[in-house]
């Protein structure tokens, strides 16, 4: 059996599965539970500086998307940071790591842009025994407003300068959590690195409005006649914090700090997909909001199952595995050459791919009199678009072709593997330049 154990940023943990900083962590009530059903962690809800709690909305503070099958897709929030006093949060954090020594328990914190609050906030958390901090710069609503949150996160300096702090005022362990609300995830990665931060969390919530009311003309959800953005999350926005992961994870600059996966995380393979791309371990909240703790028992049981099948013996096996596979689009394979092929004893004749193809696409599939459906080989250029709409999965499947063999759609015979052009070597660009394809805003 696979040994699941991690060692992130000198936290260690039973498995990489830790509960994300939100709802299901923001009391001890909960966490006891999650550990009891598994979690290998939690970061606790967000904790705000001594004074009067925060308030929220006493109205919904959720907004989603559903599949056809009304299964959650994407969950936006309007909720803030903790609105629990924060000595209450302190002695429940104290006393849950006491009970739970192998378990993570980090601290989630966000306080305003000053030396003095971060220290002594810093100070309190020192005394509850918790294995680490993580420094909320994502959170996009309402606490931005007050200058906290994603309203640091997309300043680096900002980003640099509270980093520096907190490790000049605590020993433990600290994780920068950044906000996906920016254009270059690398820029708040890299000043996170170079203030110090032993590690780096992705993604926190996505700045966006899910759905208005066309009856009130207001956006969702609506308080008292008014909506604001609020913060999207679940399987909708995985790709976007795959690819953020990625980044950070290959850039030259960034790459080598450990990185924390956020965002959409479900099922073992989502967390494994992440950890490919160089995550250390998979933070979770809203699968968690959706299906309850014990959904950590499928992630543990078949992630096990799948690194045995592999042959993986610890996490780190197979952790940046994938990482050597990102590339740009530059260097890919121009010459690697495909072609959509359908199954017909598994078609159920529905049509679509032909109206993808034929409206959308490159007119390469024919409908006979009898709606049997084939590709016309030299009309192809192999979108797969077609397998992504069939209902059918693996009823269209995509052929490479071998060296030697023609494209008939371009009359091009496939060269030997050592020959392949990417579009540096590419005839269509004379220079070989890999900013000729940027100069002409293609
Ligand atoms: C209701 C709600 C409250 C949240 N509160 C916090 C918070 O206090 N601090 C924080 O860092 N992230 C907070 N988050 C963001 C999550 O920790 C996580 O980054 C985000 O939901 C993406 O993960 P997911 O797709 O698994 O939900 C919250 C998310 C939700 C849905
Ligand atoms: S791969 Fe693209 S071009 Fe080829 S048949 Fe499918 S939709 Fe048409
Ligand atoms: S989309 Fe799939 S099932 Fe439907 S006609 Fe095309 S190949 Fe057949």
């Amino acid at each position: 059996m696979a040994d699941l154990k991690t060692t992130f940023a000198g936290i260690t943990s039973p498995n990489p599965f830790w509960l994300a900083s939100a709802p299901p962590t923001d009391k001890e009530y909960n966490v006891r539970r999650a550990f009891e059903a598994g979690w290998g962690g939690v970061v606790w809800k967000t904790l705000g500086e001594e004074g009067p709690p925060v308030v929220n909305v006493n109205g919904p503070r959720y907004g989603a998307i559903w599949g056809a099958d009304r299964r959650l897709l994407g969950l936006n929030n309007i909720e803030l940071i903790t609105d629990r006093p924060l000595e209450t949060n302190l002695e429940e954090i104290k006393r849950v790591k006491a009970d739970y020594p192998d378990r993570a328990v980090v601290v989630s914190l966000m306080v305003p842009l000053d030396e003095d609050a971060w220290r002594k906030i810093l100070d309190r958390v020192g005394e509850t025994g918790a294995d680490g901090v993580e420094l909320n710069f994502g959170c996009p609503h309402g606490m931005a407003e007050r200058g906290m949150g994603s309203a640091v996160g997309q300043v680096p300096e900002y980003v640099g300068q509270i980093t520096e702090w907190v490790k000049k005022h605590s020993d433990l362990p600290c994780i920068v959590k950044l906000t996906p609300n920016i254009t270059d995830i690398t820029k708040p990665a890299l000043a996170a690195k170079q203030g110090g931060a032993d590690a780096v969390s992705m993604i926190n919530t996505i700045n966006s409005i899910t759905s208005v009311n066309l009856d009130e003309m207001c956006p969702e959800p609506m308080i008292d006649g008014y909506g604001t953005h609020g913060g999207y999350c679940g399987p909708a926005v995985k790709p976007i914090a795959m690819n953020m992961v990625a980044e950070v994870a290959r850039n030259a600059e960034t790459r080598g700090i450990p990185i924390s996966a956020i965002g959409g995380i479900t099922t073992w393979r989502d967390a494994a997909e992440f950890m490919s791309l160089g995550a250390g371990n998979a933070q979770v909240c809203t699968a968690a909001m959706t299906y309850g703790f014990k959904i950590v028992q499928e992630m543990i049981s078949g992630l096990n199952q799948w690194m045995d099948q592999k042959g993986y013996a610890t996490t780190s096996e197979f952790i940046g595995r994938a990482v050597p596979r990102v590339t740009d689009w530059q260097h890919l394979n121009l010459d690697y050459v495909t072609k959509a092929e359908i199954n017909e004893d598994l078609c159920i004749k529905c049509g679509r791919c032909y109206a993808a193809c034929e409206d959308t696409s490159h007119q390469a599939i024919e409908m006979g009199p009898d709606r049997t459906f084939s590709v016309k080989d030299d009309e192809c250029v192999a979108c797969n678009l077609c397998v992504n709409v069939c209902p059918v999965e693996g009823c269209i499947t995509m052929r490479r072709l071998k060296p030697g063999e023609v494209d008939q759609r371009t009359g091009m015979t496939i060269p030997a593997e050592d020959d392949k052009r990417t579009w540096l070597e590419h005839p269509n660009n004379p220079d070989g330049d890999p900013l000729t394809c940027i100069s002409r805003g293609q």
